[in-house]
């Protein structure tokens, strides 16, 4: 059965129905979810495995973007955040981009690349034509240490040599780039930079310096786009015309100033990071590598930008592109039970599914976010978030809840006493009606 990721009104039921819904929906059985999301999915006896010096563990919340529809797939996609609003306007974006088709994406090959500096070099030409003579040999040095990886169908693809700075630096890098398949491949091309690293060395008469990772896997990028149609922007106030060129306008905004460039970006990333975070893989890679790609030309730059459709002016377009570590076997897949829900929960069989999800996912809060700042502004998607929880904190239950929200938002007045005086009329006008239904 195709799965859905269309639950209307799901933000209004409780966590027990929700959890309910989504178990039906992806065929996870409820005792497999209440295990995993208890105490924050993970044990403090299994995180003393993960880290040092470990006292306990801290939870966040774990919640689901909705509506999200790429190559023609539903995902129901588990999103890891403590901000307010993040999951919400994911999941509201989705749906407009679903109504124009649902997000297109692809995404290279899974290659990591092994950073291998040479320093003291003499004859830098030189030392660069003896590595690139012996690249085959290198390559076959790469796989030995990496058997298992070469086993599942992955290994050293290329090799490049380039030269750093000035004759008097004398330094050049070797960059060996290795299929790393499902995993998301810091241990393997840590492993291949320092098996091949000597013999590196030999070739160029060289000094062998750091042997890494590049965090700027710009080999493993993914590529998203979306088209929605005028209708689905419009609000109370604005045509969706009218939206669009608000939006390129924010997108030119962004292209033409990295100050502004620095916050359309986090916005991308909060889609992206919660969605790595819920699927255990390593964020702070994902955002070295987002934001070292955003800076690729030598100007900060936008990851995602916004035009009107080309041939169909009714029609706004989005694409994104970045690259995307992450995995979906190794690390602390193998242990966190919260990590293993979340792939299991999006059924993908591979890192490329993954990278495409989360990087739709990004697109969607970036979509998100530039409307709201071309239309209302920010803060009034946000305060009526906000207000949800402070009539909570009010003590409204139930229906009341969302009655109160309202009431203090249209006041302009969202703060603890409001929603205790609104509390009280709303409960005095619940009181009337049930006397008068009597
Ligand atoms: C807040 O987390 C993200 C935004 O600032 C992004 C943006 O300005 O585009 C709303």
């Amino acid at each position: 059965m195709a799965r859905t990721s269309r639950f209307p009104g799901f933000y209004k039921i409780t966590v027990a129905e929700r959890r309910l819904l989504v178990s039906e929906a992806t065929g996870i059985s409820s005792d497999e979810m209440e295990t995993a999301l208890a105490s924050g999915g993970l044990e403090a006896d299994t995180a003393d495995k993960f880290v040092e010096n470990v006292l306990g563990t801290y939870a966040l919340p774990y919640g689901v973007c909705l509506n999200v529809r790429v190559n023609h797939h539903d995902y129901v996609v588990p999103m890891v955040v403590e901000e307010p609003s993040v999951v919400a306007a994911a999941s509201s974006a989705a749906k407009m981009v679903r109504a124009g088709g649902g997000f297109e994406a692809e995404v290279d090959a899974p290659l990591m690349t092994s950073q291998v500096q040479l320093t003291h070099v003499q004859d830098a030409p030189a030392a660069m034509a003896a590595v690139l003579r012996h690249k085959s040999e290198v390559l076959a040095l790469a796989d030995r240490a990496i058997p298992g990886l070469v086993q599942r169908g992955g290994g050293a693809r290329g090799l490049e040599v380039r030269r750093l700075g000035t004759a008097a630096d004398r330094m050049i890098v070797v960059h060996i780039h290795v299929d790393c398949r499902d995993a998301m491949g810091a241990n393997l091309v840590n492993t291949v930079a320092e098996a091949v690293a000597d013999r590196l060395a030999a070739l160029a008469d060289a000094r062998v310096g750091l042997r890494i990772l590049t965090n700027l896997c710009d080999k493993r990028c993914v590529r998203v786009t979306c088209r929605v149609p005028a209708a689905e922007l419009a609000t109370e106030t604005m045509s969706g015309e009218d939206v669009i060129d608000g939006i390129v306008n924010a997108s030119r905004f962004a292209e033409l100033d990295p100050y502004r460039a620095a916050t359309h970006n986090k916005g991308v990333m909060n889609g992206i990071d919660a969605v790595t975070i819920a699927t255990g893989n390593d964020w702070r890679a994902v955002e070295a590598g987002a934001h070292a790609f955003a800076a690729r030309s030598g100007h900060y730059a936008p990851l995602a930008v916004w035009r009107r459709g080309a041939g169909s002016p009714g029609v706004l377009t989005g694409r994104l592109e970045l690259p995307m570590a992450l995995g979906t076997v190794g690390g602390t897949l193998r242990v966190h039970p919260a990590a293993r829900l979340s792939l299991q929960m999006l059924g993908v069989t591979g890192a490329g599914d993954l990278a495409q999800i989360a990087a739709a996912v990004g697109l969607a809060n970036n979509l998100s976010a530039v409307r709201a700042l071309a239309t209302d502004g920010i803060q009034r998607g946000h305060m009526a978030l906000h207000a949800r929880s402070v009539a909570v904190a009010a003590g409204a239950a139930g229906g009341l809840v969302e009655r109160v929200a309202q009431m203090i938002v249209e006041a302009r007045d969202v703060t603890l006493e409001a929603a205790r005086r609104a509390l009280a009329i709303a409960r005095a006008a619940h009181d009337e009606a049930a006397v008068e239904g009597e």
